[in-house]
């Protein structure tokens, strides 16, 4: 796979904020597959602070960077409110897009993604990173082809409350902080309900696709117990069994999140570290034939470096990638799903 390019992607990056400083950036210093041109945020202070931090250009506007022929590829880490109308932008510039999850923040916006990634040709992916967690990969791949058809799913996603300020103070590098664009930012995300289910949803949905491909039909309820909310939902899989996901925000716990499924010949549970760890995940498939069940090891295990490694691949080789744009519109419509049978009380939503 990727990593041995003779001509790194350059890239400009959309939003210099908290995961642009604590992933993006330090990922695209690690992968030897793109190279940074620069940096735009409407933020001077972060725009100008992270250029100078990585020794690169700051664009004062999106514009200015997309007219920047150096730049083949954007990664936008902007808030979720601009993924879609970036990437129509950087498209319509001839840029290739890995855009942050989720890709947008309706069906109908994912939607003119993807007709827009159709029209051009260019790549789209989307930064549900997970897919490129070595033992997530290990783990889909055995879920596809050694286990049979999927009996029981579940899948859960606990984020952690007390304990997330000391371990990203742990892990983080130092970063830029406009207290300015804090206070923006936060206002946006008031209605914590939906923001929470788009945030989380992403990822886990992304997951759920990932193992046991779209579901037939979903149900959900949402509880909340004073700050902290709670989705249980099922889904029906098509050709298969039953899925059930778990979102708890905040856990009083430690980060917990993971997968068990439970195949005709055997089964797959994965466990995922809290992600700026950049650990891979724990994995196990169980083989009932055999008897045996195998713990792979990994070594090279930075998520945001290996989806930029599958990005510059794909820019390269015209390989298609994933998640794509389709990907990240089939994640929206489960959020809106699960708000919708929320709304009900319950009620089952076809999928298919
Ligand atoms: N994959 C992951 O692990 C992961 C983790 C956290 C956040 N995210 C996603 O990354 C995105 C950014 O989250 P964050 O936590 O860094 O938020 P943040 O608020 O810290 O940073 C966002 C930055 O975007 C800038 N911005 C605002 N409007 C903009 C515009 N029109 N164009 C360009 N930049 C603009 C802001 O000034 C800010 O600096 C969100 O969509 C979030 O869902 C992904």
């Amino acid at each position: 796979m990727p990593n041995s390019f003779p001509e790194p992607v350059r890239l400009g990056v959309v939003g210099a904020g908290r995961i642009a400083q604590v992933a993006h950036l330090p990922a695209i210093m690690h992968a030897s597959s793109v190279d940074l041109i620069g940096v735009y945020d409407p933020s001077a202070f972060l725009r100008d602070g992270v250029a100078r931090l990585y020794e690169s250009t700051s664009f004062p506007s999106l514009n200015a960077l997309l007219a920047d022929p150096r730049i083949e590829g954007v990664v936008i880490a902007a808030p979720d409110r601009v993924h879609a109308s970036a990437t129509l932008e950087c498209l319509r510039a001839g840029k290739h897009v890995l855009v942050e999850k989720p890709i947008a923040t309706s069906v109908a916006d994912a939607g003119t993604v993807v007709n827009a990634m159709r029209d051009t040709g260019l790549v789209v992916q989307v930064g549900a990173m997970k897919r490129h967690d070595p033992g997530v990969r290990f783990a889909a791949r055995a879920t596809r082809e050694r286990i049979g058809r999927i009996i029981s799913a579940t899948f859960w996603y606990r984020v952690m409350g007390s304990l997330r300020p000391s371990t990203e103070a742990t892990y983080f590098p130092r970063m830029l902080v406009d207290p300015a664009v804090r206070s923006t930012e936060n206002a946006h995300r008031a209605n914590r309900e939906t923001y929470l289910l788009a945030t989380h949803g992403a990822h886990i949905f992304d997951t759920l696709r990932n193992f046991c491909g779209t579901p037939s039909s979903v149900m959900a309820r949402h509880a909340q117990v004073n700050l902290d909310h709670v989705w249980h939902g099922m889904a029906t899989l098509d050709q298969s069994g039953l899925a059930h996901f778990e979102i708890v925000v905040d856990a009083h716990a430690e980060w917990s999140e993971g997968l068990n499924i439970f195949g005709e010949h055997g089964s797959v549970t994965v466990r995922t570290p809290f992600p700026v760890t950049l650990q891979a995940s724990y994995v196990e498939v169980f083989d009932e034939a055999t008897g045996i069940a195998e713990r792979p090891v990994f070594g090279d295990t930075n998520p945001y470096k290996l989806q930029l490694d599958a990005f510059a691949h794909s820019v390269r080789t015209g390989a298609p990638t994933a998640p794509d744009a389709v990907d990240g519109l089939e994640a929206v419509r489960l959020i809106e799903a699960t708000k919708l049978s929320t709304d009900a009380g319950g009620s089952w939503i076809k999928m298919q």
